[in-house]
């Protein structure tokens, strides 16, 4: 993060002292912060600590801001590269939501041209009522990224979604919002605060290894095998390869990823958690029984249809057998119509004609966020790299042709920035 400026905005609540972990965080990163305290803020945690630990002014109030001269507040919030709110109270963000600027913090970030970050805080009930979701869904359709918050026990003793997520977490999703690649970060002890208790789901939950690091994602990679009778099945031509490439560069953002194959010859990536299986109906299970998921990346090719298959082996002097053709569910579609849809949903397209028009279709049809459309009619399957177009709701971006571990890469750091 060596030279970005982050400029944080210190809401009023409880969780305001992590806020102090998340400036020294930074600085440990190598950014430089510059705090802007709020009212509400200021009875939690002090402008002195803040100026202490970013070794930077802390602005308080409008009032700050006239003494300067060269710095407007418009300046304050552009010269950054990124504004954080943290905590972003339940108040803080129906303003942003409204647009409301009524002191210094919400004039920034009502005059910024900068992305902004909000790690919200608050009472359960507070998070869950439907003034705040409307809120939320605001900001977010406002191109704010609001992160979710962590679940665990409240200060006020109730249990559930509000916590602020840790300052290790929040500083990964900075790192990815400034697309800056998250180099290690020390475990640090958190002070901790005797209101807020720590809860087994944010202790062991959130590691700072990777700008994925917390979430979990499921890869379908392989053909699928449908058995005609005990020795012969009906197969689709994939070596597994793309997928394979695709789970490891997960996993090398910190993902913990659930790999479901087919059958291929792969040894399982470092870091990855693999299901074996054979048939569509058994990747299906096998992708359901994984759920929940922050994302899934559907790459198998797997048959669309079964027969029911022979418990004897079928003889040649028999003649050829005339099978009697099932549909398979469609994984991809089934999971973007499930109650329990991952929050990014990517489906693969392996074409020979028309490859985009064919593959926005199959977006559409399917109802994924992403589709990543290949033309196999080439030596794609089985080989060792890859020509992609990806399109996703924005449009269609063609890449150059790469090695299927480039676009794995290439992929895993667009699937990062889509779940920051
Ligand atoms: N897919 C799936 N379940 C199926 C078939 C396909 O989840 N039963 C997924 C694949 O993993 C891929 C996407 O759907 O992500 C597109 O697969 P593809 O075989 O290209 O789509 P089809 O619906 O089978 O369309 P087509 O008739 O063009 O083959």
């Amino acid at each position: 993060m060596r030279g970005k400026r982050i400029l944080l905005i210190v809401g009023g609540g409880i969780a305001a002292y992590k806020a102090c972990e998340l400036v020294r965080l930074i600085r440990k990163a190598g950014g430089a912060v510059t705090c802007v305290l709020t009212e509400g803020g200021s009875h939690f945690v002090t402008a002195m600590t803040l100026a202490a630990l970013s070794e930077n002014k802390v602005y308080t109030s409008l009032f700050d801001l006239k003494d300067e001269v060269e710095m407007g507040h418009i300046q304050l919030s552009r010269a950054a590269d990124l504004v954080v709110v943290c905590p972003a109270t339940a108040d803080l963000m129906a303003k942003m939501a409204a647009g409301i600027a009524d002191d210094l913090a919400t004039t920034l970030l009502l005059a910024t041209d900068k992305k902004v970050l909000a790690a919200p805080a608050m009472n359960v009930r507070m998070w869950q009522h439907e003034a705040t979701r409307r809120n939320v869904a605001r900001l977010r359709g406002d191109g704010v990224t609001v992160l979710e918050p962590d679940e665990g026990e409240m200060a006020c003793g109730e249990y559930g979604p509000g916590r602020l997520q840790e300052p290790e977490a929040i500083l990964a999703a900075i790192q990815t919002q400034l697309s800056v690649r998250a180099e290690p970060v020390a475990a640090l002890p958190l002070a901790t605060s005797p209101e807020e208790k720590d809860s087994p789901s944010t202790s062991s939950g959130r590691t700072v290894e990777g700008r994925l690091a917390g979430r979990h994602i499921i890869v379908t990679a392989g053909p699928t095998h449908e058995p005609i009778d005990p020795v012969r099945v009906i197969a689709n031509r994939s070596s597994g390869k793309q997928g394979f490439a695709i789970a490891e560069a997960l996993a090398d953002l910190g993902a913990r990823v659930t790999l479901v194959s087919g059958p291929v010859g792969l040894a399982t990536p470092a870091g990855v958690d693999r299901v074996d299986v054979e048939t569509a109906r058994q990747m299906e299970a096998a992708v359901a029984a994984a759920l929940p998921a922050d994302a899934a990346i559907l790459v198998a090719a797997v048959a669309d249809w079964r027969v029911e298959p022979s418990a004897a082996k079928l003889k040649k002097a028999d003649g050829p057998p005339s099978l009697s053709w099932e549909q398979n569910s469609d994984i991809l579609a089934g999971l973007a119509s499930s109650d329990q849809r991952p929050r990014l949903l990517v489906g693969f397209a392996a074409e020979t004609e028309t490859v985009v028009e064919a593959a926005r279709a199959k977006r559409d049809r399917k109802g994924c966020d992403w589709i990543v459309a290949n033309d196999v009619s080439g030596d794609v399957m089985g080989g060792d790299s890859n020509e992609i177009h990806l399109i996703t709701a924005d449009g269609v971006e063609s890449w150059d042709k790469a090695s299927k571990h480039d676009v794995a890469r290439r992929l895993a750091d667009r699937i990062a920035n889509a779940l920051a």
